[in-house]
C-alpha cells in the first residue's frame, strides 16, 4: 500500500511540535510536560534528581507505559550525573523499579540500561546512560509510527466495506496517546495516520475514571481536528448493541507472552462488551511492553492499586478560570481503585505491533518476535 508521509511528527500543541519528555541541551536538563494538569494546563517542568524522576513517575506526573520506560531511562542518566558509584547505580534501580507496579516498560528500560551500562567505566557512565535513554525515546517513537502503518491498514479494509465518505468509528480507552509515549500514542497512532490517509474516523472516548485519561486523549484528538465524543465508561457497551461501533483499539501496560493484555482499569468489560456484539477488540502493542516471563495475565500480572483519594475526588477546570480538586462522595467514603484489569487472549482480535498484526496467542507473538520470544 502507499505510504503516508508526514513533513513533521504531527504531535501539536497550539501549533508547536512537543515529545513528552527530552532533554534540553540549553539547560542540561530532562524536561517532560506535567500530565497532572492535562488538558487544563500546559506546564513544562525539568527533573533534576532521582527523587524527582521516582515522584513524577509515582505520581503520574508522566504516565502511560512507554513514555513511564522512557522517563525511567533518563532517571538512571540524571541519577549518574549525581553518583555514577556502583552503589549509586543500584540505588537507582532499586528506587525507580518501585514507583509503578504494572507497566512493564519501567523494568525493561531499566534492565537494559542496566545490562548495557554494567561493564562501563564509572566516569563514562553518566554520558553513555543519557545516549542510552536517547535510543529508548527514539525508539519508542519508531515502533508508534509503525504500529500506526500497520493499524492503518485494518482500518482502511473497515473503511472499504463501508458507503464512502461514512466514518469508521473507533472506541478508546484510557489514553494511549502521545502524552502516553513519547510521540504518536500506540492506539492513537492508527487515527493519525487514519486522519492523515483522509480516511474519515470518529472516535468515542472512554473518559476512564478515576484519573479522567480520556480528558486527554479527546484534548489530543481535538488539537488535530479528530472527530471524537467523549463518553462515560458505561456507555461502551450500548453503543456497541446499537452498531455505532466498527472496532475498539486500546493500549496495553504489559501484555503476557501468550497474548493477555493489561491495560487501564475497565478495558476488560469494554472487551467482554465487543465479543458479545462482534466487534472487533484490537491492542496497539510495541514490543516493550511483552513481557515474555509470564503466560497467564490474571494469575501473575500485578494490579496497581492507587490511593482512595483518586475516587472520593476529582479534578476539572471551574468556570472561574481555577483547576479545583473537589469532592464526589460524603465526606469520610472511601474509594477503593484498582487501576488496571486483564483481557484474557480469546477476547482480542489482534494485537498491532510494530512488526505487523499478530493474533493474541503465544505461537503467534513468538512468530513474531522470535528473538525475543523467551527473553
Ligand atoms: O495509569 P496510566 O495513565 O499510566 O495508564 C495508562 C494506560 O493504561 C495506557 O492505556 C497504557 O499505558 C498504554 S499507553 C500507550
Amino acid at each position: 500500500g502507499k505510504k503516508v508521509q508526514f513533513g513533521e511528527l504531527p504531535m501539536k500543541v497550539q501549533g508547536t511540535h512537543y515529545r513528552s519528555i527530552w532533554y534540553d541541551y540549553k539547560d542540561c536538563q530532562v524536561k517532560i510536560i506535567d500530565q497532572r494538569w492535562l488538558p487544563h494546563d500546559f506546564r513544562i517542568v525539568a527533573l533534576t534528581n532521582l527523587n524527582e524522576f521516582a515522584v513524577a513517575i509515582r505520581d503520574m506526573w508522566v504516565r502511560g507505559a512507554p513514555l513511564i520506560g522512557a522517563t525511567a531511562a533518563y532517571g538512571v542518566a540524571i541519577s549518574l550525573s549525581d553518583d555514577a558509584s556502583d552503589s549509586g547505580l543500584k540505588n537507582t534501580y532499586d528506587t525507580l523499579i518501585e514507583t509503578r507496579p504494572t507497566a512493564i516498560n519501567l523494568k525493561w528500560a531499566l534492565d537494559r540500561l542496566l545490562g548495557a551500562l554494567t561493564p562501563v567505566s564509572e566516569d563514562e557512565l553518566p554520558l553513555k546512560a543519557l545516549e542510552l535513554a536517547h535510543q529508548v525515546a527514539e525508539e519508542d517513537v519508531g515502533i508508534n509510527k509503525k504500529i500506526g502503518e500497520h493499524g492503518l491498514e485494518i482500518v482502511k479494509k473497515i473503511a472499504s466495506k463501508k458507503p464512502a465518505g461514512e466514518p469508521v468509528r473507533m472506541l478508546t480507552h484510557c489514553n494511549a496517546g502521545w502524552p502516553a509515549t513519547v510521540d504518536w500514542g500506540t492506539a492513537t497512532s492508527p487515527m493519525y495516520h487514519a486522519h492523515e490517509a483522509g480516511i474519515p474516523i470518529h472516535v468515542w472516548v472512554d473518559e476512564t475514571r478515576p484519573r479522567n485519561q480520556g480528558a486527554m486523549t479527546a484534548w489530543e484528538l481535538e488539537s488535530h481536528g479528530i472527530s471524537n465524543t467523549y463518553i462515560t465508561d458505561n456507555a461502551g457497551g450500548h453503543l456497541m448493541q446499537k452498531g455505532l461501533v466498527d472496532m475498539v483499539i486500546v493500549g496495553t501496560d504489559r501484555t503476557t507472552a501468550q497474548g493477555d493484555v493489561c491495560n487501564k482499569i475497565g478495558t476488560y468489560l469494554k472487551a467482554l462488551a465487543a465479543h458479545d456484539n462482534g466487534v472487533p477488540f484490537y491492542v496497539a502493542l510495541p514490543s516493550p511492553t511483552i513481557d515474555w516471563t509470564i503466560s497467564d495475565g490474571v494469575a501473575d500480572i500485578p494490579i496497581e492499586e492507587r490511593a482512595s483519594r483518586e475516587v472520593t475526588h476529582i479534578f476539572g477546570h471551574h468556570e472561574k478560570n481555577s483547576i479545583e480538586e473537589i469532592r464526589v462522595t460524603s465526606e469520610g467514603v472511601s474509594g477503593g481503585n484498582p487501576a488496571f484489569d486483564v483481557t484474557p487472549n480469546r477476547l482480542v482480535t489482534g494485537l498491532i505491533t510494530e512488526r505487523g498484526v499478530s493474533d493474541a496467542s503465544e505461537k503467534a507473538l513468538a512468530k513474531m518476535f522470535p528473538d525475543l520470544a523467551g527473553l
